[in-house]
């Protein structure tokens, strides 16, 4: 049992007491106590395969603010690392594989790894879990088929990935061959973190906003789909709430909305007020915070934050969160009063 189910329950368009709230990379280097435990681990990928190491980050920003779900501490790019592409990541700089997904030949070679390749990420489920003790959910993760493509094909980050899209547009076949891989992938994945016991699952589609509208459509909303249709229930033959977020996918909501997700992460280019309106009655909405607004002042955080609250609305199915991924500059004081501020002010409108 869950003590605090505030965010299982918005997900569903569930009422709730106020509006829950979690943060996209809650977990990361704005804390000085990841920092630490990073320094310790030495990397970033020692801390995601060390079980005991990713409990003690994903529970670091719970320790210091009353948030109302915890998310896995791994990351995307586990998937393609465990087809044997070889992930690294340099402190200061992105990810970096040691090979290229770019061409005919190295697509053909792909294969959907074996699970066991990955069970620390389930080690780490299993083991979080314990240690929240029924305290919040645990939100489970993965990229989506096109976004992981991204960075294989780039080798790693890159500015507005330009070899994904001429390959997208000028050899769709190839790209669908390794989308279609990705989604298996992404599945089987997705299934073992459910079988370990996360709560709910997001699936992270960072970059299918560089498509054009058909490409979007073609190359990651319905390979999204395809993995979304094959999750399984979880241990107690429960459907495992979802949540699909495509950053820069505000005009493809409608889409989206149909996919059978349970709910919508939206960035903060977003009307919520208007999505809500649209697509409220069928699906919960998440977020829509910019995520720059947390290097201002509390002044400006508290107002940005009750727009948020006023625009979404009392109607149950709103979970706050930012519009992409906190920054490693925010102060922290500033994520106390975000997180006071959500609370405080939703719990008041539901007064009135
Ligand atoms: O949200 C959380 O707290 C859970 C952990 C989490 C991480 N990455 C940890 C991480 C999650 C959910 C992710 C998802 C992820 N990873 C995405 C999708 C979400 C998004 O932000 O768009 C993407 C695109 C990645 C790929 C990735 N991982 C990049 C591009 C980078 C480098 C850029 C950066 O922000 O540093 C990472 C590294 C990474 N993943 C860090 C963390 C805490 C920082 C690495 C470090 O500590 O050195």
């Amino acid at each position: 049992m869950i003590q605090n189910d505030a965010f299982l329950r918005a997900l569903r368009r569930q009422p709730t007491d106020y509006t829950p709230i979690w943060l996209m990379r809650q977990a990361g280097r704005y804390l000085p106590e990841y920092n630490k435990t990073r320094a310790t681990a030495g990397s970033f990928m020692k801390l995601a395969m060390t079980p005991e190491l990713a409990t003690e980050v994903t529970l670091q920003p719970l320790a210091r603010f009353p948030l109302d779900a915890a998310i896995l501490f791994s990351d995307i790019l586990t998937v393609p690392d465990a087809m044997g592409l070889g992930l690294s990541f340099a402190a200061g700089e992105g990810p970096k594989f040691a090979r290229k997904t770019d061409n005919e030949q190295a697509i053909s070679a792909l294969a959907v790894p074996d699970m066991n390749r990955l069970r620390y990420v389930f080690d780490a489920v299993t083991t979080i879990k314990k240690a929240l003790n029924g305290h919040v959910p645990l939100i489970g993760f993965s990229g989506s088929p096109f976004t992981l493509a991204c960075y294989m094909i780039e080798g790693g980050s890159s500015e507005g990935f330009p070899n994904v899209r001429k390959l997208a547009y000028a050899r769709p076949d190839l790209m669908k061959q390794l989308i279609h891989i990705n989604a298996q992938a992404v599945a089987a994945y997705l299934n073992e973190q459910i079988a370990a016991g996360v709560d709910a699952v997001m699936i992270f589609d960072t970059w299918g906003g560089l498509l054009s509208s058909v490409a979007y459509q073609n190359l990651s909303l319905d390979t999204m789909k395809e993995v979304l249709a094959r999750l399984n229930a979880n241990a107690a033959g429960e459907k495992v709430p979802t949540i699909l977020f495509t950053k820069g996918g505000g005009q493809w909501l409608d889409g989206m909305a149909n996919s059978g997700a349970d709910a919508l992460g939206l960035d903060w280019t977003v009307d919520i007020a208007q999505a809500r309106q649209r697509f409220g009655g069928k699906v919960a909405l998440q977020g829509n915070l910019d995520p720059l607004v947390l290097l201002t002042d509390e002044k400006t955080v508290a107002r940005e934050a009750d727009t948020i609250i006023h625009a979404a609305g009392v109607q149950p199915g709103h979970v706050f969160n930012l519009g992409h991924g906190i920054v490693p500059q925010t102060p922290p004081e500033n994520v106390a009063v975000l997180v006071e501020t959500v609370h405080r002010v939703s719990r008041e409108m539901r007064l009135e």
